[in-house]
């Protein structure tokens, strides 16, 4: 695929959000994650640093530091100021202001941009792309994707979000998705479809409330296991 970072908002979360998006614990950060479109956050910096043992995977990192960061200190004053104008539309529980929110984002940039290059040559970042990836059966505990599958559902048909969730499935034991709401604010259209596709598949989905929200209704996350775990 050839990818053009010009179409691409390259916007990362960090470690706490993470944390708080796929309610992790202690426990669930010492397993073997996968983070899928995992993009410019600093999950993996940070918890690199803590000693989690964490694989990103998305096709962003196919660009150097350098592109990256020129692309994201392109597109965050005009996204912020879109934020600003439709503040009422977004939830300050978590991120105080817009402007907070945009010194989070740029923290985690930051983070993120301090550990890319040694990362990639520990494979700590690895270019890949849904809806397959190269990883063996089982190879991961826990897979995390947050900000890409629902949020795109304008995009990205039921058939891409059914096949994506069912290749994380089959490269880790547990997936976590957040959030389930798309770029307008509604409820993903395709949420249904997938949960009774994967429960008639034989696999245990559950809808659990976390606490971070930025926006409306933004604030659950699908858990999907295995039956026999
Ligand atoms: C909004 S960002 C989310 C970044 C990060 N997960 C976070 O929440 O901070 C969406 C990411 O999805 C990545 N992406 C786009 N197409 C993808 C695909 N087919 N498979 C995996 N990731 C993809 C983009 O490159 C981008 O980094």
């Amino acid at each position: 695929m050839v990818l053009h970072l010009d179409k691409i908002v390259p916007i990362g979360r960090t470690l706490d959000e993470y944390v708080r998006m796929f309610s992790l614990t202690e426990y669930d950060c010492k397993k073997l994650i996968l983070s899928v479109a995992d993009g410019p956050a600093s999950f993996n910096a940070e918890g690199t640093q803590l000693g989690y043992e964490i694989k990103s995977v998305d096709p962003i990192y196919v660009f150097n530091t350098q592109q990256i960061k020129t692309r994201f200190y392109d597109v965050i004053d005009n996204i912020i100021e879109q934020v600003e104008k439709t503040a009422n539309n977004w939830v300050w529980t978590y991120h105080k202001s817009p402007q907070q929110l945009k010194s989070n984002r740029e923290k985690a940039m930051i983070l993120f941009c301090q550990d890319y290059e040694q990362a990639k040559k520990e494979n700590r970042y690895e270019i890949g792309e849904l809806p397959k990836l190269k990883y063996k059966d089982n190879e991961y505990k826990l897979g995390l994707i947050s900000h890409f599958l629902f949020l795109y559902s304008a995009h990205l048909d039921q058939q891409f979000h059914l096949d994506s969730i069912s290749e994380m499935l089959r490269v880790c034991q547990e997936v976590r998705i957040f959030p389930l709401i798309t770029l307008n604010h509604e409820i993903s259209p395709h949420l249904n479809f997938v949960i009774q596709s994967l429960e008639y598949k034989g696999y245990n989905c559950k809808l659990e409330e976390v606490s971070y929200q930025l926006q409306p209704q933004g604030n659950k996350m699908l858990k999907i296991t295995k039956l026999n775990q």
